[in-house]
């Protein structure tokens, strides 16, 4: 049986007050998701030991949406792994287009978080996507086969066991412009079959790939329903614990 997960990755978004109402609220609806469905909260660094704190006691997970790429050290500024185990936090959010867009993530950089996530005893969400040039030129397989090689293909199958992916087309995220159930697909399909040739078969069918981007209560049914869309990590409607639940109802 493969996990179902409905993860929310606050993004830049609310203060530490919200933040602690809205993990209040989510913990408030959350027994009417779906049995088995694991709920995961991305928080901002700033809100993570609060937000733990408001979910302790339930099955609720906490995210962070990225960590240092060195263990500890001078780099002002900067989250370490550690720093995030130490508070509690499970998984951590890695490779979002964002990151790679705004702030040069790399595969390299890449490397070294997953490492260091992993060595603290936390797992990755690690994101890839395509965005629109590449969609139109039709390289989106080239694109995740490239962001799962150079950086998925470096774990050793204990490690890969405990991974998360999230397909994210970039040009659906924040735009209300969702992929179409046939091609999430289609994607999630083929990010498996890659997985396969370098895990094998049963770690590739064990791993939950989520899809990401613009899903929101009234298309997640539809996405969910595609036999290898494991769940979604929501932007936008996870923001709203009412629109949260309702993608979390929709296996
Ligand atoms: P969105 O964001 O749901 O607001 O499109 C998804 C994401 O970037 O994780």
């Amino acid at each position: 049986m493969r996990r179902k997960i409905v993860a929310g990755n606050w993004k830049m978004n609310t203060t530490v007050a919200e933040g602690i109402e809205l993990a209040k609220a989510v913990v408030a609806v959350k027994d009417e998701a779906k049995a088995g469905v694991e709920l995961i909260l991305g928080a901002p660094f700033t809100h993570l030991a609060s937000v733990i704190d408001a979910v302790r006691g339930t099955n609720i997970a906490v995210a962070a949406q990225n960590c240092a790429d060195h263990e500890k050290g001078a780099y002002t500024g900067e989250i370490s792994a550690p720093m995030l185990a130490g508070l509690g936090v499970q998984y951590v959010i890695l490779g979002h287009s964002e990151r790679r867009q705004y702030y040069g993530e790399t595969s390299e950089t890449l490397n070294a978080k997953m490492a260091l996530c992993y060595a603290n005893g936390m797992a990755p969400i690690y994101c890839i996507g395509e965005n629109l040039a590449e969609r139109e030129a039709e390289k989106h397989f080239d694109i995740c086969r490239k962001q799962i090689e150079e950086v998925v293909f470096n774990l050793t199958p204990e490690q890969f066991s405990k991974i998360i992916i999230a397909y994210e087309p970039v040009w659906a995220i924040g735009t209300g412009k969702t992929a179409t159930a046939e091609q999430a697909e289609e994607i999630h399909a083929f990010v498996r079959n890659v997985l396969k040739e370098k895990f094998g078969e049963e770690a590739a069918q064990s791993t939950p790939i989520l899809y990401g981007g613009s899903c929101k209560p009234s298309n997640a049914a539809e996405l969910f329903s595609k036999i290898d869309v494991d769940g979604g990590l929501i932007g936008g409607a996870a923001l709203k614990a009412d629109d949260f639940l309702g993608i979390a109802k929709a296996f």
